[in-house]
Formats: structure tokens, C-alpha cells, sequence
């Protein structure tokens, strides 16, 4: 089974939204030539399950996983459309249970302590920390970290290429999400090169600061 820092390691998880099936190829390739190798693909779509099932099939260096996913019903669609990963923008304790029952790394979204309690419990060492910036960004990062030293974030929700680099360099930030290299308006309009250059320069960021 993959851990969710194996899932991570290229330093920044892509939330992509797909209104068609057929935008599911081109975009996870243009994703990768920007060195990023695992992608979010949001069950906020119905193209979202077909999508995956196409990335799984035709990119297999890409690791494709689920997100937006608040349901059971939905951990069994991604993962019988050959998702790899789990996101989920809160905590639902029967998500969590089913992907951790399945052998699927989850990453669900938490911005409070109780939240993080729950995960616990159930097993989570890595958590999406979602709305990131709205709900206070590191400085809410740090002090989560205070008493509950042992867990690692993923902050999404308001990253972007120009504060990402303060998240870099805290190591409790295994990665970051975020949709600024791979825009709806990117995707519709098939500015795969505009997704491969901003996703190439999210990952030298990331090295840059990581080595
Ligand atoms: C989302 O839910 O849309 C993601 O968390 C991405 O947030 P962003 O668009 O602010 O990067």
C-alpha cells in the first residue's frame, strides 16, 4: 500500500476539476511533464469516475486518486475506477474507516483540534488541512502541531505559487494542494503547456526549498 507521502513526494497535490472524460488524459500528461506525478481528480463532476478509470488506464506513471469524496458510496466508485488515493475536504468517520479497511491512503480535511482527534482514533498521520488560508494558514499549522506533534499536513485551499514557499519550509507540511496549475479555465480552454510550465515551477519550488 502507498503512503500518503509517497502519494505527496513530488511536493504538490493538484485539486483537478474535469467537466469531460476526454480532458482526463492530456491533462494528468501535461501534469506530469511538469514533474508532478499524483493528482486529485474531484468527484464534484459526473465525469469525475470516468476520468479517473482513463488516467488509471493510459497514464500509469501518473498516481491518480479521488477527491471532493464525502460518501462510502463514493470511496467504492473511485476505487473501482482505479483511484489510488483518497481526499475528502472534511473528516467523515466511515470515509476514513472504509479507506483505511481498504488499504487506501486517505487524506481528509480537518482545521480543528476535535477533528484531528477523530482522525486519530481512526488511524490518520497526515491530514489536509482545508480552507488552508482562510482558516489561518501556517500560523493555524503551527499551532495545531503544539499538541499534536506526531501528525503532518497537507495545506489546500488559497496555495498558490506565490505563498507556497513559506508552507515548504515547515517541515509538518508533507505538501501542498491547490488548483492554481491546473485552473478549470486552463483545462477548458486545453492550455496544456500553461499547466505543464506552472506545475514545473510549483515542483522547483518544492525541490528548491526540500532539495
Ligand atoms: C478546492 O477545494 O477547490 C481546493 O482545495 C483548491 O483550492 P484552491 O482553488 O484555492 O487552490
Amino acid at each position: 500500500m502507498l503512503t500518503v507521502e509517497q502519494v505527496a513526494a513530488c511536493g504538490v497535490v493538484p485539486v483537478v476539476v474535469l467537466d469531460s472524460e476526454e480532458q482526463a488524459v492530456p491533462t494528468a500528461r501535461a501534469l506530469l511533464a511538469g514533474g508532478i506525478n499524483a493528482m486529485e481528480i474531484t468527484f464534484r463532476t459526473s465525469a469525475a469516475k470516468g476520468s479517473i478509470a482513463r488516467v488509471a488506464a493510459e497514464v500509469p506513471e501518473m498516481i491518480v486518486g479521488a477527491g471532493t469524496v464525502v460518501n462510502v458510496d463514493q470511496v467504492h466508485d473511485a476505487l473501482e475506477a482505479g483511484a489510488k488515493f483518497i481526499v475528502s475536504p472534511g473528516s467523515d468517520a466511515e470515509v476514513i474507516a472504509e479507506a483505511m479497511k481498504l488499504n487506501v491512503p486517505v487524506m481528509p480535511g480537518v482545521v480543528t483540534p476535535s477533528e484531528i482527534m477523530m482522525g486519530l482514533k481512526l488511524g490518520v498521520k497526515v491530514f489536509k488541512f482545508f480552507p488552508a488560508e482562510t482558516f489561518g494558514g501556517l500560523k493555524a499549522i503551527k499551532a495545531l502541531s503544539g499538541p499534536f506533534p506526531q501528525i503532518r499536513f497537507i495545506p489546500t485551499g488559497g496555495v498558490n505559487q506565490n505563498n507556497a514557499a513559506e508552507y515548504f519550509k515547515n517541515p509538518k507540511i508533507v505538501a501542498v494542494g491547490g488548483s492554481w496549475m491546473v485552473t478549470k479555465d486552463m483545462v477548458a480552454a486545453g492550455d496544456f503547456a500553461g499547466i505543464t510550465e506552472k506545475s514545473a515551477a510549483a515542483t522547483a519550488l518544492f525541490r528548491e526549498i526540500r532539495g
